[in-house]
C-alpha cells in the first residue's frame, strides 16, 4: 500500500525548513564580500529589490508546483508533457541538484574540519600567512578533506534517511534559531572590536555609483542560489506544505530571514576584517584564510574569546552548510523514492554515494587534479559555475514557463490565493500571472545570456 505524503507539521516548522535551506554558505562568504565590494548599502537594496521582483515570484512559481501536485520535482514536470520523449527529458532536472549536492559537501566538509580545528585551539596563535598557507595545503591535500567531505555528507544523510518529520523537520527546528543566536553574538563581538566602525562605515555607505550592469546580474544570481530556486528545492519541501497554509507568506518570510541573516554575516565579518586592518577579499579565502587569522589576531585582547569566537563562527557555518545540504539531498531522496520506488533508506543510500564520488572529484580538483582546467576553472569551480549560473536559470525559467503558460490560470490562482481566502494575493494575483507569463522569462533569458558570455 502506498504511503500517505508526509507532512510538515505546521507554520514555524515549515519556515524553519524553507529558511534553512535558504540560509547556507552563500550567506556567509558570498553575501558579505558582495556587498562590501559592490557599494554597501546601495547593494543591499538592489539585492532587496532582485530578490522580491525577480526571486519571490519565481519561489512563488516553485512553490505552487509543488503544493499543487504534492509531488516531486521531477514527477510534477512530467505531467506536463505529454509525449515520451519529453517524459524521458524530465529526468534530467535532477543533474543540477546531483552536482550541486556533490560539490557543496566539499565545502561542508572543510567547514566540519575548521570547526574541529577551532575546538582544539590551533587557530589561537596563527598568522595571516601560516592562515593561507595552512588552507593551501590543507584544500589540496588528499586524505583530510576527502574524510570530512564523507562525514558531512554522512550526517546529511542520516537526517534526511529518517524521514520529513522525525529527521528534517527536528534538525531544522533546532538549528536554524542557533545559527540566528550564534550569528548575533558574533556580530555583537565583531562590532565591539576596536576600529570595527571602518566595516559598518563600509557595509552601510550606499554607493549607487558602484551599481553597474554586471553588479546586477550578480546581485540576482546570488538572489537566485541564496533562496535555492531552480533545482527543485523549494518545490519539493512544498509538497510536503499542507493546504491551509500559504504559499505568499511562506516566500516573503524565506526572503526575510534570509536576507537578514546574509546582513548580519556581514556585520559578523567585515567589521572584524577591517579592525584586523586587512583587506576584505572575495569566497572561500574570506572564510577560511582571513577569519581564522583575524580570530587568532584577536587573542592579545582576549584569550578566551579568540578561542571560542572560532568555534561559534565555523559552527554557525557547518549548521547553515547542513540545513542547506539537507534540503539539496531531499530532492534526489525524493526522486528515487517516488519515480524508482526505492524506500527512503535504499534511496539516501544511493545518491549518497553518487554524492561522495563526484564529491571526490571536487576535493581532488585543488590537489592533485587541479591541472584539468576548463576554461580557467578546476572541476569544482567549473561544477559551481554551471549548475549556479546556467542550471539554476535554465531550471526557474522552465518553472516560469510551466505555471505561466501550461498550467490552468484558475489553479494557478487558487493554489496561490489559497483558492481566494487570501485577499491580498487575490488583488495581486493578475499582476503576479503577467509576470510570470512575460517579465521574469525575459528578465531569465538575459541573465543566461549574460552568464554565458561571462
Ligand atoms: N541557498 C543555499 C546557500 O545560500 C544553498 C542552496 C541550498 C542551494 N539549496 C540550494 C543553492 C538549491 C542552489 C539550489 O548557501
Amino acid at each position: 500500500m502506498k504511503q500517505e505524503r508526509e507532512k510538515f507539521s505546521g507554520r514555524l516548522a515549515l519556515l524553519a525548513a524553507f529558511a534553512g535551506s535558504a540560509i547556507g554558505l552563500g550567506n556567509i562568504w558570498r553575501f558579505p564580500y558582495m556587498a562590501g565590494e559592490n557599494g554597501g548599502a546601495a547593494f543591499i537594496v538592489i539585492y532587496l529589490l532582485c530578490s522580491l521582483l525577480v526571486a519571490l515570484p519565481i519561489f512563488f512559481t516553485e512553490s505552487l508546483l509543488g503544493r499543487s501536485s504534492g509531488k516531486g520535482m521531477v514527477s510534477t514536470i512530467k505531467t506536463f508533457f505529454n509525449g515520451k520523449a519529453g517524459r524521458k527529458w524530465c529526468g534530467l532536472l535532477i543533474v543540477a541538484p546531483l552536482l550541486i549536492t556533490s560539490f557543496y559537501s566539499v565545502v561542508g566538509g572543510w567547514a566540519l574540519d575548521y570547526f574541529i580545528r577551532a575546538c582544539t585551539g590551533v587557530f589561537g596563535r596563527i598568522s595571516k600567512e601560516e592562515a593561507v598557507a595552512f588552507f593551501g595545503e590543507y584544500s589540496s591535500s588528499v586524505f583530510e578533506p576527502i574524510i570530512s567531505h564523507i562525514i558531512f555528507l554522512t550526517i546529511t544523510a542520516a537526517i534526511v534517511a529518517r524521514g520529513l518529520k522525525k529527521g528534517i523537520e527536528k534538525f531544522n527546528n533546532i538549528t536554524v534559531p542557533m545559527l540566528f543566536v550564534l550569528i548575533l553574538a558574533i556580530v555583537g563581538y565583531s562590532c565591539s572590536l576596536p576600529g570595527a566602525t571602518g566595516g559598518i562605515n563600509y557595509l552601510l555607505k550606499p554607493d549607487f555609483g558602484k551599481i553597474t550592469p554586471g553588479v546586477l546580474a550578480s546581485a540576482m544570481g546570488q538572489s537566485f542560489f541564496s533562496l535555492s530556486l531552480g533545482v527543485g528545492t523549494i518545490l519539493v519541501f512544498s509538497s510536503y506544505m499542507k493546504k491551509d497554509e500559504s504559499i505568499v507568506s511562506a516566500g516573503f518570510f524565506t526572503v526575510i530571514f534570509d536576507t537578514v541573516f546574509a546582513i548580519l554575516a556581514g556585520f559578523a565579518i567585515i567589521p572584524a576584517v577591517f579592525s584586523a586592518g586587512i583587506e576584505a577579499n572575495a569566497g572561500p579565502s574570506l572564510v577560511f584564510e582571513t577569519l581564522p587569522y583575524i580570530f587568532a589576531s584577536m587573542g592579545d585582547v582576549s584569550p578566551i574569546l579568540s578561542y571560542l569566537v572560532p568555534i561559534l563562527f565555523f559552527l554557525s557555518i557547518l549548521g547553515a552548510a547542513i540545513t542547506s545540504e539537507i534540503s539539496m539531498l531531499e530532492v534526489l531522496v525524493e526522486y528515487f523514492v517516488e519515480e524508482k520506488h526505492l524506500s527512503r533508506r535504499k534511496a539516501t543510500f544511493l545518491c549518497f554515494g553518487v554524492c561522495v564520488a563526484i564529491g571526490i572529484i571536487c576535493s581532488l580538483s585543488f590537489g592533485p587534479l587541479s591541472w584539468i582546467q576548463i576554461r580557467g576553472n578546476n572541476i569544482f569551480g567549473l561544477l559551481d559555475k554551471v549548475s549556479s549560473n546556467l542550471l539554476m536559470i535554465l531550471g526557474s525559467l522552465l518553472f516560469a514557463v510551466v505555471v505561466g503558460w501550461k498550467m490552468d490560470r484558475n489553479k494557478v490562482r487558487s493554489e496561490l490565493t489559497n483558492e481566494g481566502t487570501n485577499k491580498v494575493s487575490v488583488k495581486l494575483f493578475p499582476l503576479f500571472y503577467f509576470w510570470v507569463r512575460y517579465i521574469v522569462p525575459v528578465m531569465l533569458v538575459l541573465i543566461f545570456i549574460t552568464n554565458i558570455f561571462n
